[in-house]
């Protein structure tokens, strides 16, 4: 007898309520996210915990918006659990609302490691292109980088930029002491950074180590666009150079002392073929560096919170464009430690070891040519 059979209707009844309180609380939840999006993109959030607590028509005053969706937005981030209100039981023209002192850093704060809300437009990044999406399940095949648009290159470049700002020169790379003396040696260290993104690991190297020099690859026009003016704005153009390459590119090869690969294998249609350059160019004493997702080492029905954020972002956005070409391997955000082994070893490379290093959702993958 199957566990459905066995159930009684009292069993099965408590079962539904359960899944619907579930499921209502996940719908207020994604609401929740598109109002975090729309009070970040219109500096919502910013003008309130710099000009402090506001009426909705001070606040939409201060950043150019409409008296009348400020206050609709305002009440709802109130019922949310966002914001508060001091005098709540008056009129409109007198209830002033103010973000909690413990939401600004994940709201506002850009360069803490705390800072969320990010996810936020990820989430609409990676719903922008969901009539493609549903072809691409109906019929294969896959949705290219490009479509999900501006608000996913930017979600991801700034949810990342705290720690690769911060935590990757300061905390990661001197964990791994080999690598961090040569960083610091003569004659400077060569990095190559593949699938860059907006350039904020190849920058953040390059800010903690002022001797290497850093080349930054990517096969998003767009992104190194962004990359090459935040390494002139931050100062660093002289020893950071991005290049718009795609990393299964044959001709790409080189003598680099460090090749890293942040968050971008498990999106490659060939992952095999983007490890086998990171083999070509890296030096034959030199280190190979993958971080990428946290997850489990097997499938198990239950998973874990990484998990089961890493499959959302997978069936939205990694795996349909892991998908784009006929060949294409279709990895997945939900990359485990024996899927890459396999990669790894296909591209010729000896060994894999998972490092040391503690994060909430990186790994960190260290590959011996
Ligand atoms: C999830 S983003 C990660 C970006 C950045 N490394 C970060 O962690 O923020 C994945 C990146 O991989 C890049 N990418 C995917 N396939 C690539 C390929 N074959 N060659 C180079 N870059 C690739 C994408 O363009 C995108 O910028």
């Amino acid at each position: 007898m199957s566990s459905v059979q066995s159930m009684s209707s009292d069993a099965i009844a408590g079962q539904r309520d359960a899944f619907i309180e579930k499921f209502l609380q996940s719908a207020a939840g994604a609401f929740s996210m598109f109002s975090i999006y729309i009070g970040d993109r219109l500096g919502l959030y910013r003008a309130l915990a710099e000009g402090g607590p506001a009426t909705s028509a001070e606040l939409a005053a201060r950043t150019g918006t409409h008296e009348r969706y400020i206050r609709e937005w305002l009440e709802q981030q109130t019922v949310a659990g966002i914001l508060r209100v001091e005098n709540e039981n008056h009129g409109s023209d007198i209830r002033r609302f103010h973000i909690p002192p413990g939401h600004v850093e994940p709201l506002i704060e850009c360069s803490s490691l705390n800072y969320v809300a990010p996810l936020a437009q990820l989430l609409i990044g990676a719903v922008h292109p969901l009539p493609a999406v549903l072809n691409a399940y109906r019929n294969g095949g896959g949705v290219s980088f490009d479509e999900y648009g501006a608000d996913l290159r930017e979600g991801q470049a700034a949810i990342n930029y705290p720690a690769f700002w911060h935590q990757l020169p300061e905390e990661w790379l001197p964990r791994i002491l080999d690598i961090h003396a040569r960083l610091q040696a003569d004659p400077p260290a060569r990095v190559a950074d593949i699938g860059c993104g907006y350039g904020w690991s190849s920058l953040g190297i390059a800010r903690g180590y002022p001797k290497v020099h850093v080349d930054g690859f990517d096969l998003d026009a767009p992104s190194i666009e962004r990359a090459k003016e935040n390494a002139k704005r931050n100062r660093l153009a002289e020893r950071v150079h991005f290049e718009v390459r795609d990393a299964g590119d044959p001709s790409l090869a080189g003598q680099y002392d460090l090749v890293t690969a942040f968050e971008c294998v498990h999106d490659m249609t060939d992952p095999v073929g983007a490890l086998q350059t990171m083999h070509r160019l890296v030096k034959e004493d030199g280190t190979v560096l993958i971080v990428d997702e946290r997850v489990g080492d097997a499938f198990t029905a239950q998973g874990n919170d990484v998990e089961w954020m890493m499959y959302g972002w997978s069936i939205l956005h990694c795996l349909p464009v892991g998908m784009t070409d006929h060949n294409a391997v279709g990895t997945g955000t939900v990359m485990r430690a024996d899927t890459l082994r396999n990669y790894a070893s296909e591209a010729g490379f000896r060994h894999v070891e998972i490092l040391p290093i503690e994060h909430f959702f990186f790994r960190f993958y260290r590959l011996t040519p």
